[in-house]
């Protein structure tokens, strides 16, 4: 499974590309607004695509499908790892269609149930996002469309690949691997979250305190 950071803090993004943790970059206007200050976005997403070896996914604001290819086509410019992201709604699948004619990536957002993650693979979309902790927040099992999203594409040969989003904890990631998602983002909280384990720290505390009683150097 594919692990993509989800964020657009840059120096979170340097230090888990430096590390080679990380495949690829999700964004959304959220997270741009929260790490923006006086930077303009074009900036931001060359900075960004210069700091990771792997797709970056950089998210339209038109809401009509006009609008959505051509900031989607700008977009794309930028730099080559740019991915377009458009919303899961009637312009964004439209808008899907017509940049991939242009040979341009798509990742459709804001994906909430199955039957909208089918249409989007049948409108080309090179990455579906299902947000699972958005539904776990309103009393769903989230996973649950992940599963089924799975199951769906496999049935019909459907090459889009399963993003799985909105992950608040490790627990997710693990879900998100054993059902076969393609890729995962995660917010660098996860991340290193998913990276720990007290016996690890308890281990490697127990070797060196041993290491040190031996009174030797390697
Ligand atoms: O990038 C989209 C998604 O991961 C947002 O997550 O936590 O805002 O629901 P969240």
């Amino acid at each position: 499974m594919k692990i993509f950071l989800d964020t657009a803090d840059l120096a979170e993004i340097e230090r888990a590309a430096e590390a080679h943790l990380i495949d690829g970059i999700t964004t959304n206007p959220s997270l741009l607004a929260k790490s923006a200050g006086d930077r303009e976005p074009e900036e931001m997403f060359l900075d960004i695509c210069r700091a990771v070896d792997g797709p970056v996914s950089a998210e339209v604001v038109a809401v009509d499908a006009a609008g959505m290819v051509s900031e989607g086509r700008k977009l794309a410019a930028i730099h080559e790892n740019i991915v377009v992201k458009v919303p899961l709604t009637e312009p964004g699948l439209r808008a899907c269609r017509a940049l991939r004619e242009h040979d341009i990536r798509v990742n459709v957002t804001l994906c909430f149930s199955t039957t909208q993650a089918l249409l989007a693979a049948k409108a080309g979309a090179t990455y579906i996002s299902p947000f699972v902790g958005r539904l776990d927040d309103i009393g769903h099992d989230g996973m649950e469309i992940v599963r089924d999203i799975r199951q769906v594409y496999d049935e019909y040969d459907l090459e889009t690949e399963i993003l799985a989003a909105s992950l608040r904890h490790p627990r997710h990631v693990l879900e998100a691997m054993l059902i076969g998602a393609d890729c995962a983002t995660l917010p660098p909280k996860v991340l290193y979250q998913s990276m720990k384990h007290p016996l690890t720290d308890r281990g490697l505390d127990a070797f060196l305190a041993d290491w040190q009683s031996l009174g030797k150097e390697l």
